[in-house]
């Protein structure tokens, strides 16, 4: 039996469809306008829209299909869409079958016409699961929510979220910044037995330390100037979900010790009230910043620490865990690519250009070069000279101690330096000039040029000239 999601602006088609679809056993969700079922398909996994075709708004059937298929959307599940039309619009219907409608139902229908067409969908989508589950394990990749990776590291850190999804534990996410601890957080929420009720973000170093305390806990009308009615805070917004702060670490020592209450006593006090109220939220906190050396100095609530700290989920940083980036690259190229309309193949001399590069910006700064190269870029293959942004890792020359009174011979130093970096890359390759290009960050043929120039082979004729 599936989750089903049903969207009509007519009242009575949804009720209709709803108990249709209840009496076959499914659970049904209605909603009156796309953008709402949109919202919902965001934080829960269901297996079927059944949309109308034609609605009022900025979005008919149409663009919810289209929005659902689209490889960048960010739903919890990929549903299967079949779209509801009247005869006249059935040609419409027929096209939009080409965005990747399962099938289409022309009304007025029959209720076994319906429960067929269902069927046979749902069937499908248990196939393209089975199928991924199968394609995944084959290839050793993990995917949960949104949240890529096949290194160890992530394996772990699946494995974590599988552990915790459905506690009430706190969580702290802790990785140097683009590491996708956002992404994390999400992925508790959505993964585990709160998807349903709210997710709510809070960035603790954007909002000012006067009006924090009124952001989180709310505040009564009066509480202070400006406090023209009464407020509730995000805790409240959270109940029965998950309250993300962001950057707890940034959080004032005040603050930290109201955090730290709510947080032990289940329950807040709104600015300038005297009743403390209930509330059920699951805490998940991130940070880039080292807290347990902010504790060490002072600036961090030990007590705070070890409350939110219950487990920590580590990720480390992108050059750690390089194997990832063959499948993040090849993500982020379907998800900017579609929005271009091509999707680019990036050359084995690129990757190897992306995997010898330390990206000290991590996953966001890949999203970015990817995002960058596709815009910019005009080819069906990326070759290592689209990726500029890129250099190879930069290590710093040995500095000479003192400047040596006889002076030096720049252009020797130079060639030695370089004598030494092209052997290794070359070593590195195993030979292959290509790619020790590439992990050099030149082209081939600047690469041959510079052999040739070092000694290490004759150059070609047209390799005479430096390259431009
Ligand atoms: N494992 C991953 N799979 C897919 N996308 C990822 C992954 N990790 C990070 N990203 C993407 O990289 C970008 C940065 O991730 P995110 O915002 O979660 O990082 P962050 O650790 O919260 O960074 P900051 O400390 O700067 O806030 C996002 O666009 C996110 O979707
Ligand atoms: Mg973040």
């Amino acid at each position: 039996m599936g989750e089903i999601v049903v969207v009509d602006d007519e009242q009575s088609m949804r009720e209709f469809l709803a108990i249709c679809l209840k009496r076959a056993g499914h659970t049904v969700e209605t909603f009156a306008a796309p953008a709402l079922a949109l919202a919902r398909l965001r934080e829960h996994r269901f297996d079927l829209v059944v949309t109308d075709l034609r609605m009022p708004g900025e979005l008919d059937g149409i663009g919810l299909l289209k929005a659902i298929k689209s490889p960048s959307a960010p739903l919890a599940s990929d549903p299967e869409v079949i779209l509801v039309t009247a005869f006249a619009t059935a040609d419409t219907a027929l096209a939009a079958m080409k965005h990747g409608a399962y099938d289409y139902l022309t009304k007025p229908f029959k209720v076994d016409e319906i429960n067929t067409v269902i069927d046979r969908a749902l069937e499908k989508r248990a196939l393209v699961e089975e199928n991924r589950a199968l394609r995944d394990e084959v290839a050793g990749r993990v995917r949960l929510a949104n949240l890529l990776g096949k290194s160890r590291a992530m394996h772990r850190v699946f494995e974590l979220i599988g552990k915790i999804h459905s506690t009430r534990t706190s969580v702290l996410i802790t990785g140097e910044s683009g590491t996708g601890k956002e992404l994390v957080a999400r992925a508790v929420h959505t993964e585990g037995a709160r998807a349903s009720r709210p997710f709510v973000a809070v960035n603790c170093g954007a909002i000012p330390e006067a009006l924090m305390e009124s952001e989180l806990f709310g505040h009564k009308k009066g509480a202070f100037t400006g406090a023209v009615s009464d407020k509730s805070g995000l805790f409240h917004e959270a109940i029965g979900g998950t309250l993300f702060l962001d950057e707890i670490g940034e959080l004032s020592l005040g603050l930290q010790v109201k955090l730290l209450r709510a947080l032990q006593e289940r329950r807040v006090k709104a600015v300038g009230a005297v009743d403390e109220t209930d509330v059920d939220v699951r805490i998940i906190a991130a940070t880039n910043r080292d807290l347990e050396a902010e504790v060490a100095r002072g600036a961090f609530r030990a007590d705070l620490y070890y409350r939110l700290n219950v487990v920590e989920i580590q990720l480390p940083p992108l050059r750690q865990r390089k194997e990832d980036i063959p499948l993040l690259a090849e993500h982020f190229l379907r998800k900017f690519g579609a929005e271009h309309g091509r999707i680019p193949r990036l050359s084995p001399a690129a990757l190897a250009k992306l995997e010898a590069y330390d990206f000290p910006g991590n996953v966001r700064e890949l999203e970015n070069i990817v995002e960058r190269t596709v815009a910019l870029g005009s080819g069906e293959t990326i070759e290592p000279d689209d990726l500029p942004a890129v250099r190879a890792t930069r290590t710093e020359p040995d500095a000479p101690q003192a400047f040596p009174p006889e002076g030096v011979d720049l252009e020797r130093l130079v060639a030695d330096y370089e004598h030494v970096w092209v052997t290794r890359a070359l070593e590195h390759a195993g030979g292959v000039r290509k790619k020790a290009a590439a992990l050099l960050g030149i082209s081939f043929r600047s690469m041959r040029y510079r052999l040739a120039k070092l000694g290490f082979e004759k150059a070609n004729e047209d390799d005479d000239e430096p390259p431009t």
